[in-house]
């Protein structure tokens, strides 16, 4: 049987949800246009993670932009690390993930963290050919190729920029001020939902591996000592997990149990990693994602991201496949001391201390005199060293060192040695780099997961018939209003009738045309929940009524045209 996802792929393009862009130009593979029912699918989806994870959770929205300089990726380790393993064929040089061509064709199944040796000799144990024309690539090798859009900001090629391959970069680097508008005080959640960017050798399955996609990220900044999550809130959600010792055991298997089980059995190790999967999956139920296709996997070490301490990813069945939805990572302090080490702001916060400490610091000492010629007397050198390490809020301590650049040479010397004196002193606290965690949507798969889920096909009236199961939460359009026939008076009376539904903030479509089985039909395809057909008995009865259709049941029923927008308008609320 034809598999669901070409079904609704035919039908996405048909009804106006997405479909290839640039089609006039023979299209460009990894870039899609939402059409207006997907724009506003896609929409309604972001309005629902915002108002859950940035409004209910009390955390701030940034909007930052896409394309960002050069050192921030130097320090983020994307320019160094974010790669993926490309081979290309040298007969008809089509480019294919290496990685990805070994999981499709051995029993290897997390390929990606693999070495590029062992991936070379897997292709060649296996003769493995190029998907595309079938030529040998047994002697071929396998490169590493980096996923980020290169551009240049202004004319000339001196400032090179980047798309930004994830929008948490944009909070990282904003740290400073961010932390400001916390009041500096942890913990505190900074969310975006915008366009990330990567060069993905070879895009998928329509939107679900894209060049350009939208993200939904959260990064919750903590202090790692004295910050715990409170759990009472998602201790009884339950969950299927598939951690990562079930994976590498041989009759390993998924678990149900619940976040709170989960937690107290060590199954899931970082407490606020378990808090947002709390979060997240009633979300994702809310939003249309069926949760008997639907679970929780735990990261093998090596497939985590060059950043992440552990990582669980949210996982949607489509068509037999589990499909990445998610990433729940532990970043811890990865990104923000990259930051710090390469840029010249200020990212800790300052952690108090329950009391006051007594604590031995060196101070600068005003006479320079001990710098013997061992360092060329360059007292200033020793200055600046101190003064970038303090800069950076790592205070100087007895037993630090302290790298001190002279003559082209570095020294290393204990702090003590640089005749800073060390004193005591009392201090209320002190600065710490915050950690972050970090929940992090894919919106456009989980877009296509809602759809594939909510797919059926069933017959009415001996007819075959389509229709999307859509949470009314998210279906794009929500109320369908058809005048029976073209006829003056039953046209005004649906004219009427679309402006009261309007008036309640719910998104209408007018359609007079075709008959009325076939404009039923139109609105199931589209997903619309509740259609209403205008009829003579609406404009001669004395009580104006109209039928209200309902999308899953087919049921329709006669309901007075007063009071209907807010009965439908508090069905939409829930
Ligand atoms: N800031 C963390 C981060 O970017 P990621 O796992 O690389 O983590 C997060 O990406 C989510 O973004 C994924 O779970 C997935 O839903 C989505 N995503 C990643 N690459 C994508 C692509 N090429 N096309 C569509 N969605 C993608």
């Amino acid at each position: 049987a034809e598999a669901t996802s070409e079904k609704l792929v035919e039908l996405a393009k048909r009804r106006g949800y997405f479909f290839q862009s640039s089609g006039a130009y023979g299209g460009v593979g990894g870039f899609y246009t939402f059409g207006p029912q997907g724009a506003s699918l896609k929409g309604n989806v972001e309005d629902a993670w915002r108002d859950r994870f940035a409004v209910a959770e009390g955390n701030m929205e940034i909007d930052a932009p896409t394309i960002m300089p050069e050192p921030v990726f130097e320090a983020s380790g994307h320019l160094d690390t974010f790669d993926d393993m490309l081979i290309e064929c040298p007969e008809c040089e089509t480019s294919t993930r290496a990685d990805h061509l070994v999981e499709d064709n051995t029993e290897y199944e997390d390929a990606e963290s693999l070495p590029i040796p062992e991936v070379e000799e897997v292709i060649a144990e296996y003769e493995l050919v190029c998907p595309e024309c079938g030529a040998g690539l047994a002697d071929v090798a396998v490169e590493n190729f980096n996923l980020m859009f290169a551009t240049n900001i202004g004319p000339g090629d001196a400032d090179p920029g980047y798309l930004r391959p994830e929008t948490a970069q944009g909070i990282f680097v904003e740290f400073p001020r961010l932390k400001e508008y916390a009041r500096n005080q942890l913990p505190f959640g900074v969310t975006q939902i915008g366009r990330a960017y990567r060069n993905e050798i070879s895009p998928r399955r329509s939107i679900i591996r894209t060049r350009e996609f939208t993200q939904a990220e959260l990064e919750y900044f903590i202090d790692p000592e004295n910050d715990e999550p409170d759990l009472s809130s998602v201790e009884d959600v339950s969950v299927t997990l598939y951690p990562a010792s079930e994976q590498n055991s041989e009759d390993g298997d998924e678990l149900e149990t619940t976040i709170g089980e989960a937690v107290s059995e060590g199954i899931i190790s970082d407490e606020w990693v378990a808090y947002f999967l709390g979060v997240a999956k009633p979300w994702y139920d809310a939003v249309g994602v069926d949760m008997d296709r639907f679970r929780f996997r735990q990261h093998l070490s090596g497939e985590r991201a060059h950043y992440a301490a552990d990582c669980w990813d949210a996982e949607g069945e489509i068509d037999g496949n589990w499909i990445e939805l998610a990433g729940f990572a532990n970043r811890t302090d990865y990104d923000l001391s990259k930051h710090a080490e390469h840029s010249e702001d200020r990212f800790t916060v300052f952690r108090q201390y329950d009391e006051p400490q007594t604590v031995e610091r060196a101070t600068v000492d005003p006479d320079m005199s001990y710098l013997g010629p061992e360092f060329g007397g360059d007292a200033q050198a020793v200055v600046s060293a101190l003064e970038t390490l303090a800069e950076r809020d790592r205070t100087a301590f007895e037993g630090d060192t302290v790298e001190i650049d002279l003559e082209d040479e570095t020294h290393e010397l204990p702090v003590e040695k640089t005749g800073f004196a060390v004193e005591e002193q009392t201090e209320a606290g002190e600065h710490i780099l915050p950690h972050v965690i970090e929940p992090s949507f894919g919106v456009d798969r989980l877009v296509y997961t809602v759809l594939h889920h909510a797919y059926r096909e069933d017959e009415v009236a001996g007819e075959e018939r389509t229709y999307l199961e859509l949470e009314p939460e998210v279906a794009p359009m929500f109320v369908g209003v058809f005048p029976l026939q073209n006829d003056d008076d039953l046209e005004a009376q649906a004219d009427d009738i679309v402006a009261a539904l309007r008036a309640e903030g719910l998104s209408v479509t007018y359609d007079d045309s075709g008959n009325i089985g076939r404009r039923y039909r139109r609105q199931d395809e589209v997903g619309t929940p509740f259609c209403v057909t205008v009829d003579f008995e609406t404009i001669e009865n004395e009580e104006t009524t109209v039928t209200v259709r309902e999308r899953d049941s087919t049921e329709q029923k006669r309901l007075p045209v007063d009071g209907l927008a807010e009965t439908l308008a508090a069905i939409r609320e829930g």
